[in-house]
């Protein structure tokens, strides 16, 4: 499985703080454009770039960190070391279900903070709390900008980051000074991601499980029905292997109306092709945002219909839930917003962002006690009994994160 990433790595902050000016500076792609992605034919929403770690066997480190294939130091042929998905994620505020979802997906993440403006910005902070909500724990922050600020700027930057993560699950993280422009210190954070972002030991033998990001009809308008190809879904596998040929189910499946009933049936189909890394593959495991051929009706999977589902093995996947009762764990802010107020605890009625895994969904509490409470979905979400949840409340015009809940 060479050419797939072994490991999903977020970018995530602030809005204009840097993230893919950071990502082509690693990698030669530009997120934003979305060219590779459709070339590809898989991504998701968010931006993503898939990128080869190299190590110079001659220079010393941390010169001998790269990406080029010959070393630029001393013109020796580089050595593979990993290869890894950046998932770019949006850092404009109403993009926040994005980046959550967005989230469920990264193995570690990388908190870019531009050092010319005071930390923390608005979405510095509730990206940092997405993260720690989540539960991603492996974070590296990357004072990004470095090449317009003075070296007092540049210290006092440092210490406002140092502040900032006191408490959080990237207390420890480390605080690498870069220029994403000028791609210098570069090779000192690919070094450091090697050290403290390691590849997550993965579950390969457990029944399949793949979180779907996105999902297409990759047919031109007016292709020949004779020669449509089936609905592709697009995401990464946490658990498992899929092999071209293996049978798969999608759940929660789409809406069909059963004795004049609304209700969701899940899809069974047959994987007939799979893209990692930009190459066919025969098998594909955990790690990397994977493209998954399958038989079914495009019409099912175009415009994304598919994403936040999950695919796997008939008979293994988690069950469709309309409803449940969820322990509630509350920030003591609402942070993203300017002036932070306090978080008031959940109330019965009260709509609610749901984040489960990709999902995006609306839950309305039914019955909120003080730990924990009920709710039901507006659309139905496949999730696992101790799942955690990202839980967003309506403030003004937008959703915030509030806390998180852990389904019972
Ligand atoms: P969103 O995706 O919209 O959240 O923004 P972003 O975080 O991806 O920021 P982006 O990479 O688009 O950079 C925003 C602006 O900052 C661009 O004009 C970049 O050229 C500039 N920029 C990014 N990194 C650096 C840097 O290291 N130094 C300087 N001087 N400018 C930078």
């Amino acid at each position: 499985m060479k050419n797939q990433s072994e490991i999903n790595i977020g970018l995530v902050g602030h809005v204009d703080h840097g993230k893919t000016t950071l990502t082509k500076a690693l990698s030669g792609v530009w997120t934003d454009t979305h060219s590779e992605e459709t070339k590809r034919g898989i991504s998701i929403r968010l931006g993503y770039a898939d990128i080869t770690f190299r190590k110079c066997p001659e220079c010393e480190p941390p010169v001998c960190y790269t990406t080029a294939t010959v070393c630029e130091n001393c013109g020796t042929e580089t050595e593979l070391l990993r290869k890894v998905s950046f998932v770019d994620a949006p850092g404009h505020e109403t993009l926040m279900a994005t980046m959550l979802s967005g989230a469920a997906l990264m193995d570690g993440a990388i908190l870019v903070i531009a050092a010319n403006e005071p930390c923390p910005q608005p979405q510095t902070k509730e990206h940092l709390m997405a993260l720690d909500v989540i539960g991603v724990k492996d974070v590296i922050v990357v004072q990004n900008k470095i090449d317009i600020v003075s070296r007092e700027r540049a210290l006092e930057s440092y210490r406002e980051i140092k502040e900032f993560v006191r408490g959080t699950c990237a207390e420890d993280a480390p605080i690498i000074p870069v220029s994403a422009q000028q791609g210098a210190n570069i090779d000192i954070l690919i070094e450091t991601i090697e050290e403290k972002i390691k590849t997550p030991e993965r579950e390969v033998d457990k029944p399949a499980r793949m979180y779907v990001a996105r999902s297409f009809d990759i047919n031109k308008p007016g292709a020949d029905p004779e020669h449509l190809a089936g609905g592709v879904i697009g995401g990464s596998l946490v658990q498992g292997r899929f092999h071209v040929g293996d049978e798969i189910e999608i759940k929660p499946g789409i809406q069909i109306k059963k004795d004049g009933k609304q209700t969701w049936m899940s899809l069974h189909s047959e994987i007939t092709g799979l893209v990692a890394g930009g190459q066919e593959m025969e098998e594909v495991g955990p790690g990397g945002l994977v493209g998954v051929g399958t038989l079914l009706d495009p019409a099912l999977t175009k415009a994304d219909s598919l994403s936040g589902s999950v695919a796997g093995e008939p008979g293994t996947l988690p069950p469709v839930r309309h409803s449940f009762t969820m322990e509630t764990h509350l920030l003591e802010r609402v942070v993203g917003t300017k002036e932070e107020t306090k978080v008031e605890p959940i109330k019965t009625g009260e709509p609610l962002m749901i984040n489960v895994g990709t999902t995006t969904t609306v839950g309305v509490v039914k019955s909120a006690r003080a730990d924990d409470a009920d709710v039901v979905l507006k659309l139905p979400a496949c999730a696992e009994e101790g799942q955690r949840i990202a839980l967003s409340r309506r403030v003004g015009a937008r959703w915030r994160l509030i806390g998180y809940g852990i389904i019972k």
